[in-house]
């Protein structure tokens, strides 16, 4: 068997936030660099995602290579040869599956998707608060066939390159069991190894050796994930925040009134997001930096050293995305986008043959 491949893609519709960095970014690069050469990393931004929700488009283009700068400025090493980095659309493979494993997904299936029914549900409100603010009209559709299919058009991301493990959030757990289903029903239904399922769920986590997939929290709303999407800025730290403005929103940060520091996220979710973001950012584990504060009173004294270690990542991972060169980036890309062209288009052969669109 060829090299295991490990795939990860993160949204570039807006810029990146902590919870995106911690949670998304540096766990994949640790893994490159503990298993170099064990393992393939495809690590790509699904730039037809980025328009499921509304967005800006005038700035798409850029985003995304912003946003790649920042893989690069958080250590991915461009240079292995084991990594791959691209964008989706520039692989028109990724869209064609997508339309092909549609036909293979169930309409209830997707309707049962929380993502999409969290989605659905906060563009609704937001349309009905644009009704009311701007006269809105109503001319555009709030909820579109896209944000719907947004899953299947990620199980063609996943399958397209037989990948195994695919360190998400645990908030795609059930994209990645989508993903799995389909490529066992198709494999079922042609009687060949069309694919490769991704591991189950369980494997996964096993995989990102972390109970559930690391999720930051929210300073204001910490039983919600950290996210750029709600209308919730001072419970979200930007990786372009200014570090110093980034601290005082630790410092407000949303806890509770036990009055004892103790990492246990369904009863006590802002110190445990806390915690968690201390561990992360010091790069130790979650059981020593907690044991240091469990027990101890003071909620300020753990808001003043979380405060104290975002804003010293801030200072740093600023400056170091402000040296990434952006030609070398893209010309890294353009190579490795004609060689998952490669990869994706003998997939898509298969799939088309097995299907009955080409001999
Ligand atoms: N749905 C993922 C998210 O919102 C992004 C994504 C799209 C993805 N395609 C993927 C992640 C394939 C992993 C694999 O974060």
């Amino acid at each position: 068997m060829s090299t295991p491949v490990v795939l990860t893609g993160l949204r570039a519709n807006s810029e990146f936030h902590i919870g995106n960095y911690l949670g998304g970014i540096l766990p994949v690069i640790e893994l490159q660099a503990r298993h170099a050469g064990e393992y393939q990393v495809n690590m790509f931004v699904p730039d037809l995602h980025s328009f499921t929700t509304p967005i800006d488009h005038s700035k798409l283009y850029q985003q995304t290579i912003d946003n790649l700068k920042v893989f690069v400025a958080a250590g991915l090493d461009i240079n292995n040869p084991n990594t791959f980095i691209y964008r989706q659309s520039y692989v028109s493979a990724h869209s064609e599956l997508q339309w092909i494993l549609s036909n293979f997904t169930g309409f209830g299936e997707l309707s049962r998707m929380t993502q999409f029914k969290d989605k659905r549900d906060s563009l609704a409100h937001f349309a009905n608060n644009l009704a009311i603010e701007n006269d809105y009209k109503g001319d555009f559709p709030p909820i579109t066939a896209g944000l719907f299919n947004y899953p299947v058009l990620m199980a063609a991301d996943i399958l397209l390159y037989d990948a195994k493990f695919i360190p998400v959030g645990d908030d795609q757990k059930q994209h990645i069991e989508l993903a799995r289903d389909l490529a066992m029903r198709l494999n079922n239904k042609f009687e060949t190894e069309l694919f490769t399922p991704p591991e189950a769920w369980n494997k996964q986590l096993e995989f990102m050796n972390l109970e559930a997939g690391a999720r930051v929290r929210s300073l204001l709303n910490p039983e919600k994930k950290m996210s750029k999407s709600v209308s919730d800025p001072s419970g979200t730290i930007m990786l372009s925040d200014n570090p110093a403005e980034a601290a005082k929103k630790v410092m407000r940060a949303e806890t509770d009134s036990f009055g004892e520091i103790r990492y246990d996220f369904k009863e006590r979710p802002g110190i445990s997001n806390l915690l968690q973001m201390l561990a992360l950012l010091s790069g130790r584990p979650q059981a020593e930096v907690s044991a240091e504060w469990e027990g101890k009173s003071s909620y300020g004294d753990l808001k003043k050293a979380v405060a104290a270690a975002v804003e010293a990542f801030l200072i740093d991972i600023q400056a170091k995305i402000a040296g990434v060169d952006e030609n070398e980036l893209l010309a890294k890309l353009e190579q490795d986008e004609a060689a998952m062209n490669e990869v994706a288009n003998s997939k898509l052969l298969k799939v088309q043959k097995a299907v009955g669109l080409r001999r």
